[in-house]
């Protein structure tokens, strides 16, 4: 049984997930309409990954007797100056989001939840993850620069990315039951 404050923070980080998914997305069609297929394609693998975690988080509330709640999804910024604004934007965003997965821990712990606490293991590895995966990929864009060369390798390569669901996680878990 999930505490009122342990059920409402994790559905204000399902939203913020939810948030990211948005986030990414919009820079997925910014990237379409500059012609950088290989940044959408990554951006949009970026935003499914964010939707996983949006609907892993609201499962783990209602199996652990919470109720998730839908709240209302901030609206993404829609343009950014440059590939390399986007890619810094990536970056801080990511940060932003460790930080809020450690309040989370932090809410969990104070109410002494060990199974949130434990479930909230696997966010902390997976910002891990992101950090060192927006670190790169910003390291890349950086150094291609204004050469449009190395910029165009830096999209292919991006564009190779593919799409993994993560361990135990199940996209239609009603299927199995009916
Ligand atoms: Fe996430
Ligand atoms: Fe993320």
């Amino acid at each position: 049984m999930l505490s009122v404050k342990v059920n409402d923070g994790l559905n204000v980080q399902a939203n913020r997930e939810l948030y990211s998914s948005y986030l990414y997305l919009s820079m997925s069609y910014y990237f379409e309409s500059i012609k950088m297929l290989g940044f959408a394609h990554w951006m949009r693998l970026q935003a499914g990954e964010e939707l996983v975690h949006t609907m892993k988080m609201l499962d783990f509330i209602a199996a652990n007797g919470g109720r998730a709640k839908m709240l209302p999804v901030e609206a993404p910024q829609f343009t950014w100056a440059s590939p390399l604004d986007a890619f810094k934007h990536v970056w801080e965003h990511e940060r932003v989001v460790t930080g809020l997965i450690h309040a989370l821990v932090k809410v969990a712990e104070m109410e002494k939840d060990d199974p949130t606490i434990q479930f909230l293991q696997w966010y902390v590895k997976e910002q891990v993850e992101e950090e060192e995966s927006s670190d790169r990929v910003l390291k890349k864009v950086k150094a291609a620069g204004e050469d449009k060369v190395a910029l165009q390798a830096a999209d292919r390569m991006l564009g190779e990315r593919q799409f993994r669901f993560p361990r135990g996680f199940e996209i239609f878990p009603y299927a199995s039951q009916r």
